[in-house]
Formats: structure tokens, C-alpha cells, sequence
């Protein structure tokens, strides 16, 4: 029978102990022992070139600056310095990008950027990016490493591949604090009472990082003609906006974090086949419309998560049948942009698979 609280308080409590403890460990080790080898590269990509300074701190056992795509695949933030001549153009001509553009009267050779800079004043995330990828890849040449990390050739994006198991992706970024994008002035949604001021506040304050990666766009319907030309210059010059650290300050209540490492488990254990679209960043993104929909703390007690996470995944089912995820804070962003249309149906049945053993059987979790 379909109802409330299928999944019992005592198989949430097991699960998370057991299970996503594991998860965490294990995902620990793995950071632990990518992040000596990117920090030995980084410390000498710094050394050829003083502008690209190493931000990858340990901090207490926690990297700053480190995400987790999966167990095998991180992305490392190298924050660059000094965005300081620039406007933040944020027009949404490119969605989830904003270009940075040389303010009015500023000379370029007033950025420490200068030769990333385009013809029409804006700063190239292309240009840099190809630029950090030379480093890179010279770096791995001389280190020690070279035998087991190497730079994945097929994307502008500086991917390292570390013993042929672990992705590590090196994004080059700009944080953009005490700002707010326009492309997310439509948040916070005041009909939904969800947070409150403080936090609202705390969250536009943090404002989001600007990130120099590959970003999708539509490819052109029809063949170009000469008098067509492709956006394509300008799509490489974009910067891409990240809003992690705000999406944390709305996550850090403990039972809601719970709730987002238990799909993460889930995720991780039965969606993560290849070429599969379900990534961390959706549940994360569901799990952020939870919120909204559950805004009471109290349904966020122990109690509720098999709810919660029952609701998650109806989410995520009826997000892949629709073809369509909306970035929570930039909802003309769409998460599942570009997915061929088979590869959503399959992912929407696996997630119903999963969903369903959950809804019917009570002690499923234990064999999850
Ligand atoms: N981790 C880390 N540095 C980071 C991110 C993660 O050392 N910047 C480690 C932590 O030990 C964390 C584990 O990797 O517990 C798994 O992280 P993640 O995949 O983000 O899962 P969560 O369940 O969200 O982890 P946590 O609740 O600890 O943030």
C-alpha cells in the first residue's frame, strides 16, 4: 500500500549509518588522495605562472573549493584574483552565463588579464581556460605523476584523469559575493514563505562564482548559411554561474543535508549507470524544491526524511518524463538541456524503479 511514512524511521536511521556513512568515507579517501596530486600540479602550474594561484585548502579534513560530482568525479575551483575592471553583464542572451565586460574608460592594460581580453573589451573564459590547460599539461609532463594522471584531450575544459578511475575537472573562477544576478531576481518566490529574511539575506549576500567551463547550447536547427554566423564566439567568451554557496547556506540545516546525503547514496548506488543524466546537482536542485514545498522544520524530523526523500525522487521522475529540470536559483537554465529523449525515458524508469521499491516495501532500504 502507497502511504505516508512507507519507509520506517528505523530503515532511514540504518541506511544513513551504514550505507551513506560508508558512501562518505569512502568518497573521503578518494578526495583525500586525488587532491595530493592536483595540489603538487596546481603548486607548479603557480610557479610557471603567478596569476593562477592555488585556492585547494585543506581545510580541518574538508576541501574548500572541492565538489563532488560522484565518487569518481570531482571539480576543484581555482579562484582567480582581481576581477576588479570588469562590468558583470548578466542579460540572459546565454542561459546560466553572463559575459564580463571592460568597464567604460578602464584601459586594458589596467587588468591583470590583459591578454584574455577579446576585441570588443570582454574577458574571454575561453582564452583563459586554454591558457590554464597549457599549464596544466605541461605540469603533468614534469611531475612524478604522469604515469597515472593524465589530461583528458577531448573538451576545453581542464579534465585531469587520475589511475584511469577518477575524473578531476579544474574550473577557473571569479567570486562574485555581495551581488545578485538578475537572471535569479525571481527568487525568493515571497508566496512561498521560504527562508526567512536572515536567511534570505545571507543567501544574496553570498552571491555565486563565475566559472570558466564548456557550456551546452542548443545546436543550430538548420545548416549555417554565410550570413547566419553561430553565437559560438560569444558562448566561449560566457562565464558560467555557479550558485553552490548560496545553495549550501539553504541546505545547512542538518536533517535537510541528511536528506540530500541519503539520495546522493541512492543516486550513487542505483543511477549512476553511463551516460546516465541523474546527476548529484538534480537531487540537490529537487531537494532545494522540497524545501519549498516543506518549509517547517519540523517536517524535516527524522520521521519525515523517508517522506522527503519519497518526494525527491517523485520529483525526479516527473522532471525526466517532462523533460526538463530548472535550475533553482536560474530557472531558464534547464539541468537536463540537450538529454536525447531515450536516455530521459530510460533514466525516468530507473528512478521509477527505485522509487517504486521504496513506496511498496518498507524494509527495502535494507537491501538497497
Ligand atoms: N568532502 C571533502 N571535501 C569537500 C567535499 C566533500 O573532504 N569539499 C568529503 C567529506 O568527508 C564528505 C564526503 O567527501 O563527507 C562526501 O561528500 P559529498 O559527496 O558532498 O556527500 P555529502 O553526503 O553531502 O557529505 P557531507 O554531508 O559530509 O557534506
Amino acid at each position: 500500500m502507497l502511504g505516508q511514512n512507507a519507509v520506517a524511521l528505523g530503515q532511514i536511521t540504518a541506511y544513513y549509518n551504514e550505507k551513506v556513512q560508508s558512501r562518505k568515507l569512502h568518497v573521503r579517501n578518494s578526495i583525500h588522495m586525488v587532491s595530493k596530486i592536483v595540489a603538487e600540479i596546481l603548486k607548479d602550474v603557480e610557479i610557471q605562472e603567478p596569476r593562477f594561484i592555488s585556492t585547494l585548502i585543506d581545510n580541518n579534513g574538508r576541501y574548500d573549493g572541492l565538489y563532488v560530482h560522484s565518487p569518481n568525479e570531482f571539480e576543484v575551483i581555482l579562484y582567480l584574483n582581481q576581477m576588479g575592471v570588469f562590468n558583470f553583464v548578466d542579460d540572459g542572451s546565454i542561459q546560466g552565463c553572463a559575459v564580463l565586460k571592460l568597464s567604460d574608460g578602464r584601459k586594458r592594460s589596467m587588468s591583470l588579464w590583459v591578454e584574455f581580453i577579446t576585441a570588443s573589451g570582454y574577458l574571454s573564459a575561453r582564452k583563459i581556460r586554454s591558457r590554464f590547460q597549457t599549464l596544466v599539461s605541461q605540469a603533468i609532463e614534469k611531475s612524478p605523476y604522469r604515469e597515472y594522471c593524465k589530461l583528458v584531450t577531448d573538451t576545453s575544459d581542464v579534465k585531469l584523469r587520475i589511475h584511469d578511475k577518477y575524473i578531476v575537472q579544474i574550473t577557473c573562477a571569479f567570486r562574485c559575493n555581495g551581488i545578485w544576478p538578475r537572471s535569479a531576481s525571481q527568487w525568493p518566490n515571497v508566496a512561498v514563505g521560504w527562508p526567512n529574511p536572515a536567511v534570505i539575506g545571507e543567501v544574496k549576500n553570498e552571491g555565486f562564482d563565475l566559472l570558466s567551463k564548456e557550456v551546452y547550447t542548443q545546436p543550430p536547427q538548420q545548416p549555417q548559411t554565410p550570413t547566419k554566423q553561430p553565437t559560438s564566439t560569444m558562448e566561449g567568451d560566457a562565464w558560467a554561474m555557479c550558485m553552490t554557496q548560496a545553495e549550501n547556506i539553504l541546505l545547512s540545516h542538518p536533517n535537510r543535508r541528511k536528506t540530500l546525503s541519503i539520495l546522493k547514496c541512492l543516486r550513487d548506488s542505483h543511477l549512476d549507470y553511463p551516460a546516465s543524466p541523474i546527476t548529484n546537482y538534480i537531487i540537490k536542485t529537487l531537494v532545494l524544491y522540497e524545501c519549498e514545498k516543506h518549509i517547517s522544520d519540523h517536517e524535516w524530523y527524522d520521521i519525515c526524511i523517508g517522506d522527503r526523500v519519497i518526494g525527491v525522487l517523485l520529483q525526479l521522475v516527473s522532471c525526466l518524463q517532462c523533460r526538463k529540470c530548472p535550475h533553482y536559483f536560474l530557472p531558464q537554465l534547464d539541468l537536463l538541456r540537450g538529454k536525447p529523449t531515450h536516455i530521459l525515458d530510460h533514466a525516468a524508469k530507473m528512478s521509477w524503479n527505485l522509487l517504486r521499491q521504496l513506496m511498496l516495501n518498507a524494509r527495502a532500504l535494507e537491501s538497497l
